[in-house]
Order: C-alpha cells, then sequence, then structure tokens
C-alpha cells in the first residue's frame, strides 16, 4: 500500500509498505525516515507515535479507549487523532494522508 506522511514542517512525501506482515504504521514510520520515538514500544503508553489521519481515516475505524486515554492525556489532539502503533498497515491505508503530531519526531 502507498500513503502519504506529512510532516511537522508540511512537508509530504509517499511511503510504501507491504500490508501483509502485520506491521504497524508505528513500525513503519520507524523504519522510514521519520524515526517516531515510540519510546513504549507500540504498547499504546508513551503517545510518541501521535499522528493525524488526514485523509483517509473511514477506512481505519475509531480509535480504541486505550488510545483515547493516552489521546486525552496530551496537551493537542485533534479529532482523528490516532496512536500508529495501534494501527496494523492493510488496504485500508493506501492513499491515506498521515500528519506526524508526536513530539521530536
Ligand atoms: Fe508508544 Fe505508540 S509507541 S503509544
Amino acid at each position: 500500500v502507498t500513503f502519504t506522511v506529512e510532516d511537522h514542517d508540511g512537508n509530504r512525501q509517499d511511503i510504501e509498505a507491504p500490508d501483509d506482515m502485520g506491521l504497524s504504521l508505528m513500525e513503519v514510520l520507524k523504519a522510514s525516515e521519520y524515526p517516531v520515538l515510540a519510546t513504549c514500544g507500540g504498547m499504546a503508553l508513551c503517545a510518541t507515535c501521535h499522528v493525524e489521519i488526514l485523509e483517509g481515516k473511514n477506512g481505519l475505524g475509531e480509535a480504541t479507549d486505550i488510545e483515547l486515554d493516552q489521546l486525552e492525556a496530551l496537551p493537542e489532539y485533534f479529532p482523528s487523532s490516532r496512536l500508529a502503533c495501534q494501527i496494523r498497515i492493510s488496504e485500508l491505508l493506501d492513499g491515506a494522508v498521515i500528519k506526524l503530531r508526536g513530539e521530536d519526531n
């Protein structure tokens, strides 16, 4: 699948990722040139993998309660904020636009 990542400066770049390896969006970002901190290793505990789904959020479903708890504790979050570690790479991500929102990413 191919999706677009927007960095803090608004620069966008397409990223290709396999959708048959069970990877999370956080893992793919970490391996890309957008290394999210992911301090908790994907346990939905640190929120450093915070992203905002600018386009294509409909296919991704709602954030889980555990995600919402983390997002609501942040100084700033958005209606389409998600934790990248809780999003599985699938064809649903094809064409999505994802903005990095985690600190220091
Ligand atoms: Fe820590 Fe996603 S990696 S919340």
